[in-house]
């Protein structure tokens, strides 16, 4: 950690960590065409859509993918921490799923390198989907005649249906969640119109502060696809800042719980301001309530920065200009298992409720 009198101290250590690669992508870029270009075939990613809809991959068929990072809004569940099977709270806050393709690793702390392996959590995180094993929900998958027969038209007519298979599909369909052709986008691609007065203001500030630092590249997460280490920084940067113990900042360690290197602690991913403005509440524990109060923290906590009311109100304008198009979603149909449910009875969640009263 740094403290504010150090600063240029702290400045020059960290500019020397930060590898070549994020180094060089200290600017922002557009999404462009290039990286909403599909690989997979139409028929892996509506396959992948089905699943991550599909709320009986979870132990109680109550909680799918799409539960906590709703696709139909900003790919996030607007809680402070997530809240899976039983009701029980995870110790997260749930990042978005738009652009999660535009990121070297997933999870705050980088703990899965790409879409696939991350898909795998989830399904049997106790505090998520609950599910006893993967076999259990491959199980559960196999057990439902259309998605045999779907996954033998995406993976063959030999296809054991396997979790390989599945996180390869959801994957892909994770992969068609880009959202291009924001202000920003059209700003950097030329258009003059494209951002307000006080956007530009805001933008020039976001560069000149220091938030391209490590805000940089098209998810404004020190990230480009030709990258190949992920992007990791300290935050809090400066604990000595009030939002520290206000917002409990500093309890997580972040990417030392995966390392279990002393100095990973405190280092979390540089997550994708995109559609920032649609994903509150805020960082890795959810604990701060708006993006205003956000930009504080990051100048604060992260710069040794503190701002006027004006230069926060451009800055959080300019975050405005993030938002993209969405590529629009429709509710996939799922199959049905005909004449007998696929989640046992024994699945009931623990916890009885009251009997309702109306
Ligand atoms: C109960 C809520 C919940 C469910 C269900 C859930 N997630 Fe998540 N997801 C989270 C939380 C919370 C995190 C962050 C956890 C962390 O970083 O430690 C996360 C992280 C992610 C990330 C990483 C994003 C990033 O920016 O790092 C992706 C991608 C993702 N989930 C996709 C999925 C998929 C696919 C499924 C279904 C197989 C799923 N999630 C099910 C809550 C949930
Ligand atoms: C030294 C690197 C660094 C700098 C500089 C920095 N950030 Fe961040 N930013 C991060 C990290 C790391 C996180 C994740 C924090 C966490 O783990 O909760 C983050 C999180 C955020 C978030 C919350 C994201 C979310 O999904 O909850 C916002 C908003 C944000 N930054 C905006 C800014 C702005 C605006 C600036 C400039 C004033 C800035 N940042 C400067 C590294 C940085």
């Amino acid at each position: 950690m740094c403290v504010r009198f150090t600063l240029s101290l702290c400045l020059s250590v960290s500019f020397s960590l930060l590898s070549v690669s994020a180094a060089q992508a200290q600017e922002l870029s557009p999404i462009d065409a290039s990286l909403i270009e599909q690989q997979d075939s139409p028929e892996m990613i509506e396959l992948g859509k089905k699943l991550f809809f599909d709320p009986r991959l979870s132990r109680t068929g109550t909680i799918s993918c799409n539960s906590c990072h709703n696709a139909m809004e900003g790919g996030d569940d607007g809680r402070v921490t997530s809240m899976g099977v039983d009701g029980l709270l995870g110790g997260r806050n749930a990042p978005t799923v738009w652009n999660s393709a535009l990121q070297g690793s997933q999870f705050w702390d980088g703990r899965a390198a790409t879409l696939e392996l991350q898909a795998m959590g989830p399904m049997v995180a106790d505090v998520e989907m609950g599910m006893a094993g993967h076999d259990q929900v491959m199980e559960r998958i196999a057990g439902i005649p259309g998605y045999v027969q779907e996954f033998q038209k995406v993976f063959g007519k030999n296809a054991r249906i396997d979790l390989d298979e599945a996180i390869t599909a959801i994957a892909a369909y994770e992969r068609t969640l880009i959202t291009p052709n924001s202000p920003l986008d059209r700003h950097l691609q030329g258009d003059k119109q494209a951002l307000t007065d006080i956007q530009k203001q805001g933008l020039q500030l976001f560069e000149s502060i220091g938030c391209t630092e490590c805000h940089s590249g098209p998810a404004m997460n020190g990230w480009n696809p030709e990258d190949k280490e992920p992007v990791f920084e300290e935050f809090p940067r400066f604990d000595d800042v009030a939002a520290v113990e206000k917002y409990d900042l500093a309890s997580d360690t972040g990417r030392q719980q995966v390392t279990g290197k002393q100095e990973d602690a405190h280092y979390f991913k540089v997550p994708t301001l995109r559609n920032i403005a649609l994903t509150a509440p805020y960082m890795h524990n959810g604990q701060v309530p708006t993006l205003e109060e956000a930009v504080r923290v990051m100048a604060s906590a992260q710069l040794a920065t503190e701002l006027t009311d004006e230069e926060t109100n451009a800055l959080v304008q300019f975050l405005y200009a993030t938002e993209g198009e969405f590529p629009s979603q429709t509710m996939p149909r799922l199959p049905s298992r005909a004449g007998q449910s696929i989640v046992p009875v024994a699945a009931e969640p623990a916890v009885q409720a009251k009997p309702l009263d109306h």
